[in-house]
């Protein structure tokens, strides 16, 4: 295996970061509020990836798994074009209520349609086919979020996946074995030989998993 980890350090990952400079009004409070009400929130890195990805692949249409406050969504509703839409999920009213007023503020709800309903029942009720596809909810049900997903994704469309290295729990550098790990672990080892997809994981923000559908 060659890689360049054994030199890069956080200061780098600083770097990068300083590059890009100030995060917009909207995604500084939606960061505020997750850290002080314990929602999980993407990493700005992730963020970035998200709408750089959406851009580079031209997506028109978005289906997100995991709303919470709407951070994820809002970095793709950004990178969209203007008749471009995301239909996220996610059964916590309270939490997309919040979602929309940012959205709002950013000038991007139009773009964006909530289901309140749990994924798993709700992703069989959508009508494909999409372009993009973003996982990130609950651990334990990220392999039926994919069964359910890549149905609805049109060939050569992209599915990308939150939390893959799971803050060093998936690797077992941080010694853990509760169910959402496991689940991770799991996870981890189908979607990256998984035969209806070119996949793998890359080492940005938690592992983001990437794969386009074959
Ligand atoms: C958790 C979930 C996430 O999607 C995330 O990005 C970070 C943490 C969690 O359930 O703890
Ligand atoms: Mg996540």
């Amino acid at each position: 295996m060659r890689n360049a980890m054994d030199q890069f350090t956080l200061r780098d990952l600083q770097y990068i970061e300083s590059l890009h400079g100030e995060l917009s009004p909207v995604f500084a409070k939606m960061d505020e509020q997750g850290a002080k009400d314990s929602i999980p929130i993407v990493a700005t890195a992730v963020g970035r990836a998200l709408f750089v990805l959406v851009r580079a692949t031209g997506a028109k249409r978005v289906v997100e798994v995991g709303t919470a406050i709407g951070y994820s969504a809002l970095w793709m509703a950004l990178a969209l074009p203007p008749d471009g839409r995301i239909v996220t999920i996610d059964p916590d009213r309270e939490r997309t209520a919040r979602a929309r007023a940012f959205w709002k503020e950013a000038g991007v709800s139009d773009r964006i349609e909530v289901r309140n309903a749990r994924a798993l029942d709700e992703l069989p009720r959508l009508d494909g086919p999409f372009d993009l596809a973003f996982i990130d909810a609950l651990k334990p049900e990220y392999e039926g979020y994919l069964a359910a997903t890549l149905p609805l994704l049109r060939a050569g469309g992209t599915v990308v996946v939150d939390n893959l290295l799971w803050d060093g729990r998936a690797s077992g550098a941080v010694a853990a074995d509760d169910a959402s790990t496991n689940a991770i672990r799991e996870f981890n080892r189908k979607f990256v030989k998984h035969p209806s997809l070119d996949a793998t994981i890359l080492p940005v923000g938690d592992g983001f998993g990437i794969g386009v559908k074959r």
